[in-house]
């Protein structure tokens, strides 16, 4: 690729990427962005580095840096310096301790406990949006829905938290989350990642104070108790944790969704292979996944020299490994530019891998499943107008902003 230089704000990447990464995976599949990274898009170089325990997260000033310059004081942005807490942005041992902690109050079964409320959640807001007149089904359905999820999961019940309350949170944490992409935020931009950060932190301190005092059987009462033994999370490792999941738990899940959605729209006989037959759902989830991710990309610092496909990455060098890039290789799956609900042998890399493999993973697939049937059981004639969708124009968390769909056919 002559001349080729990776930028995630090129508007033709934010429209449709996938032409950029098969160019890039059959031509310069390790690529040097003038940016100062590496950019890795085959499959098998993605997983190597993310299985690869020589390849961590490194000096997050230093990382963060790159985007801005050598002068900026990344700690002294709120907003950066709670990213520099989050566990997926540490090494170990540090990485290992809080990921434990927060592994085990996430346990299998917490979450298959959980499936029953899942659906009535999901029933629920179905039918309050099929209700609706002008809706967008992003801002009336997709972002709530796992918002909703993670509030039951957290334990927040209705009377502690507000409509307005959830908007306010689910902005916040829009607001914030720029602080994961691969650029310099606008000076605005960052002033309003460092104030809703502010402003999650204290949200989520009164409720840790109130689970203290009241403890209930819920998420956020077995973190504030895993922090009552030797390896205690710390108030701030607690709150940091909490609002990464709680970001986590409804960004990257509201886009799976509305991802879904359009996909299906776009390619009616799958959707009416899926409707004949709903014991394909668990590979359409996983289609969904692998087809259109809705995070994009993950990042890695070498800690040791290596050599990737013939490219030699040096310590403190980063790595951007396009996992939605990886997910469209054909040396790895067949006919991968298309969406096929059939199941397939190979798993995509949405989740990432190696040690900071998606820690919500089996949520996020019981959140799509359960999605996907209670919409083909009550409403089968639904129609998506993908005709005037509206993609939301940021690389890493890929989705539309406004998707307008009719459930009642
Ligand atoms: C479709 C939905 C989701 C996608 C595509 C996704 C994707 C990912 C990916 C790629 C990683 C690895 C990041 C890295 O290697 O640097 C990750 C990590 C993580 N995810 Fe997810 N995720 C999803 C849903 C969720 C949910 C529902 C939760 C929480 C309830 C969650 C919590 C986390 C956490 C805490 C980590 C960090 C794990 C670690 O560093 O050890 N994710 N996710």
């Amino acid at each position: 690729m002559t001349g080729f230089n990776f930028n995630p704000m090129d508007p033709d990447m934010l429209r449709d990427p996938y032409p950029i990464f098969r160019e890039m995976r059959e031509t310069d599949p390790i690529h040097r962005s003038e940016l100062g990274f590496w950019v890795a898009t085959r499959y098998d170089d993605c997983r190597s580095i993310l299985i690869d325990k020589s390849f961590g997260q490194g000096d997050f000033v230093k990382n963060i840096q790159l985007f801005y310059d050598d002068s900026f004081d990344v700690l002294a942005q709120p907003a950066y310096a709670w990213l520099s807490r989050v566990f997926v942005m540490q090494d170990p041992p540090q990485h290992t301790r809080v990921r434990d902690l927060v592994a085990s109050a996430l346990s299998l079964k917490r979450i298959t406990e959980m499936a029953p409320r899942i659906r009535r959640l999901s029933q629920q807001q179905l039918q309050k949006f099929a209700e609706r007149e002008d809706a967008n089904f992003i801002t009336d359905f997709a972002y709530l829905f796992p918002t909703l999820v993670m509030c039951d999961m957290l334990g927040m019940q209705e009377g502690e938290f507000s409509w307005e309350l959830l908007a306010e949170l689910n902005q916040a944490v829009a607001d914030t989350f720029p602080v994961f992409e691969t650029r310099a935020l606008e000076p605005d931009e960052l002033a309003l990642a460092n104030r809703q950060m502010e402003f999650l932190t204290e949200f989520f301190d009164e409720l840790f104070q109130r689970r203290k005092k009241h403890p209930r059987d819920d998420l956020t009462t077995a973190m504030v108790s895993a922090g009552d033994g030797e390896d205690a999370l710390t108030p701030e490792e607690l709150s940091t944790s909490v609002i990464g999941l709680f970001g986590a738990g409804f960004e990257t899940t509201a886009h799976m969704i509305g991802n879904g959605l359009f996909c299906l729209g776009d390619n009616p006989e799958q959707r009416l292979k899926l409707r004949h037959n709903m014991n394909l759902v668990d590979a359409a989830v996983e289609e969904i996944l692998r087809f259109e991710s809705s995070l994009q990309a993950t990042y890695r610092t070498a800690l040791e020299p290596r050599e990737v496909a013939g490219q030699k990455i040096e310590v403190g060098e980063r790595v951007l490994t396009i996992v939605a890039a990886a997910n469209r290789d054909e040396r790895h799956f067949d006919n991968p530019e298309s969406f096929d609900i059939s199941p397939r042998s190979q798993k995509p890399l949405t989740f990432g891998g190696g040690i900071h493999y998606c820690v919500g993973a089996a949520l996020a697939r019981l959140e799509g499943k359960i999605f996907l049937e209670e919409l083909f059981s009550r409403y089968p004639n639904f129609s998506v107008d993908t005709e005037s969708a509206r993609l939301r124009g940021a690389f890493l968390f890929r989705g539309y902003e406004d998707l307008r769909v009719t459930l009642r056919g």
